[in-house]
C-alpha cells in the first residue's frame, strides 16, 4: 500500500540540541541484499533491513517473480533464494518498480540474463522520466531487447537473452550500471570484465566477495572486476548499517545550528560513500568518526558532529563518485555560508529522482540566494545571515525524497516558512526522518 499523501509545513527555527540518534538503514545495501539473496542458493537472512517504499517495491517485484520472502517476529527478513536464472513470471507480466532507480537498474541486470522473461517494466512519474539509455545499450550487449526500440524511459518491455555471453565494460560514475552489469554477468556464459578508474560505491562487489568462483577483484591503480558466469552463489547473513546518505541531513542540521552536538550511531562508512563528510571536514566541519569496525566487510562507525564555522566549498569532479546523493544538502549548506561555493562535474544530477541542479536552484532563489550553473559548474553565492522577511519556500511534487529533506533542513535553520508538497515521497528512503527531526526538537505540521 502506498503511503498517504501529505504536505509538510515548517515555520520555526530549530533550537540548539545535544543528542544521540540512529538513522534509517542503508538503502543501497538493503535492495542489494534482497536481490542477491533471491538468486543465491537457499535461505539468506537480513537483519536491520530498511523498511522503506523502495524496499517494499523490491520485495513486491521479487515475490511476483516467484521468490518467497518472510519477515520473522524479530523483524529479520528471510529470502528463500532459488539460484541464478530462477526468477519466473507467470506468462507476460508487469513489474512496478516504484520510485527506485537502484531497483530498476539492478533488477533489469538480473532479468536480462534470466531465461524466458518478457516483462513490462514501469515505475512512478519520477522513475518513468529518467533516462535509461546507458542501461539499455549495456543490456543489449548481453542479448536482451527492449520495446519499443529507440525509447529510453520506462514503461519498456524487456525480453531477456536466451544465450547471454559475458561482456567487457569500462565503468563510469554509476554504481547502478556497474551493478547491473555484474548481476547480468553472473548468469552469462564466460567472463564479464569490468574496469573502473574512479571507484563508485562497491556494495555489490562486497556482498558477492565470498563467492570466489563467481567474482574476483584486482585492485591496483585501476580496479578490475572479473565475473565468471554460471557459478552458484552461496546464501548469506547480513546486518545492514545506518545509511550515511540519511545521516548527512542530520549532520548538516547540526553543523549549521548554533551550540549543537549530535552522535549518530552505527552508520555505514564505506569509503565510496563518505565524500560529503570528507569535503566538509576539509572546510572546517567538526566531524569525527569513532568506534570504527567492519561488519560483513563493510566499514561501520559512529559519527560525532558539532556546530561549525564552515568555509565555502570547492568540489572538483573527483568528488562526484563518493558524494553522489549528498549534493542537494551540500547546496543548502553552501547557501548558508558566506562566500562562493563551486561544484564541478555534476551533470549526472539532472537524471536523478528529479533534475537536482534545476530544482535546488529554484529553492535557493526563493530564499534570495543566487546560483549560476554554467560549464558543468554550479556556483552558489552563500550568505550566513539571511533576512526572512516576506520569504516563503514552496516545493512542488517532484517525487524526490532528497530534495524534500534538504528543504526541511533549510527551513529549520532559517525559520523561513516552507511548504513541501507530497512529503510522503521521503518514505522511499527515510521513513523515520520526521520522527528523528522531532526528537531533536524540530517543529512541523503535516496536512
Ligand atoms: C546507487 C547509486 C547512485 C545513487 C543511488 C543509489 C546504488 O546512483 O545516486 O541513490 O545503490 O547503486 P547512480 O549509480 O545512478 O549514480
Amino acid at each position: 500500500m502506498r503511503p498517504k499523501k501529505y504536505s509538510l509545513t515548517i515555520s520555526k527555527k530549530i533550537k540548539s540540541f545535544k543528542k544521540k540518534i540512529i538513522v534509517d538503514s542503508d538503502k543501497s545495501i538493503s535492495i542489494r541484499s534482497l536481490l542477491i539473496g533471491s538468486i543465491s542458493q537457499g535461505i539468506s537472512t537480513i537483519h536491520n533491513i530498511l523498511e522503506s517504499e523502495d524496499i517494499h517495491s523490491t520485495i513486491f517485484c521479487l515475490k511476483k517473480l516467484g521468490i518467497i520472502i518472510k519477515k520473522t517476529n524479530g523483524g529479520t527478513y528471510k529470502v528463500f533464494g532459488k539460484g541464478l536464472g530462477s526468477l519466473r513470471l507467470n506468462s507476460f507480466g508487469r513489474l512496478n518498480l516504484g520510485n527506485s532507480g537502484t531497483l530498476a537498474r539492478l533488477l533489469t541486470g538480473i532479468l536480462t540474463t534470466t531465461p524466458n522473461i518478457k516483462v513490462l517494466l514501469s515505475g512512478d512519474k519520477s522513475l518513468n522520466k529518467r533516462n535509461m539509455k546507458k542501461l539499455i545499450i549495456l543490456m543489449n550487449k548481453f542479448g536482451a531487447e527492449f520495446e519499443p526500440k529507440n525509447k529510453y524511459n520506462f514503461p519498456l518491455k524487456l525480453i531477456s537473452s536466451d544465450y547471454p555471453v559475458g561482456i567487457k565494460y569500462e565503468s563510469g560514475a554509476s554504481a547502478q550500471l556497474k551493478s547491473a552489469v555484474i548481476l547480468a554477468g553472473l548468469n552469462s556464459y564466460g567472463q564479464t570484465i569490468i574496469s573502473e578508474k574512479k571507484f563508485s560505491r562497491d556494495h555489490t562487489e562486497i556482498m558477492l566477495a565470498n563467492n570466489k568462483r563467481s567474482i574476483k577483484i584486482k585492485s591496483q591503480k585501476e580496479k578490475i572486476i572479473l565475473v565468471n558466469g554460471k557459478n552458484f552463489l552461496d546464501n548469506f547473513k547480513i546486518k545492514v548499517p545506518g545509511d550515511p546518505s540519511s545521516a548527512a541531513f542530520f549532520t548538516a542540521l547540526t553543523l549549521l545550528n548554533k551550540n549543537s552536538e549530535l552522535r549518530i550511531n552505527n552508520v555505514g562508512l564505506n569509503p565510496t560513500r563518505i565524500g560529503f563528510y570528507n569535503l566538509l571536514k576539509k572546510n572546517g566541519a567538526k566531524i569525527n568518526f569513532s568506534n570504527l569496525r567492519k561488519v560483513n566487510n563493510e566499514k561501520v562507525g559512529d559519527i560525532i558532529v558539532k556546530s561549525s564555522n564552515l568555509k565555502p566549498i570547492k568540489a572538483s569532479s573527483n568528488f562526484y563518485m563518493n558524494t553522489t546523493d549528498e549534493y542537494p544538502i551540500l547546496f543548502v549548506i553552501s547557501s548558508l555560508i558566506d562566500g562562493v561555493s563551486n561544484y564541478h562535474g555534476i551533470n549526472d544530477l539532472m537524471n536523478k529522482e528529479s533534475d537536482r541542479i534545476k530544482e535546488m536552484q529554484k529553492i535557493l532563489k526563493q530564499v534570495g540566494i543566487r546560483s549560476v550553473y554554467k560549464n558543468d559548474t554550479l556556483k552558489i553565492f552563500g550568505k550566513s545571515s539571511l533576512s526572512i522577511e516576506g520569504k516563503k519556500i514552496s516545493v512542488p511534487n517532484l517525487g524526490d525524497h532528497r530534495i524534500c529533506m534538504s528543504a526541511t533542513i533549510l527551513a529549520l535553520i532559517t525559520g523561513i516558512k516552507t511548504i513541501i508538497k507530497n512529503f510522503e515521497t521521503v518514505n522511499t528512503s527515510s521513513p523515520n526522518f520526521l520522527k528523528k527531526i522531532n526528537s531533536l526538537g524540530g517543529k512541523f505540521e503535516k496536512k
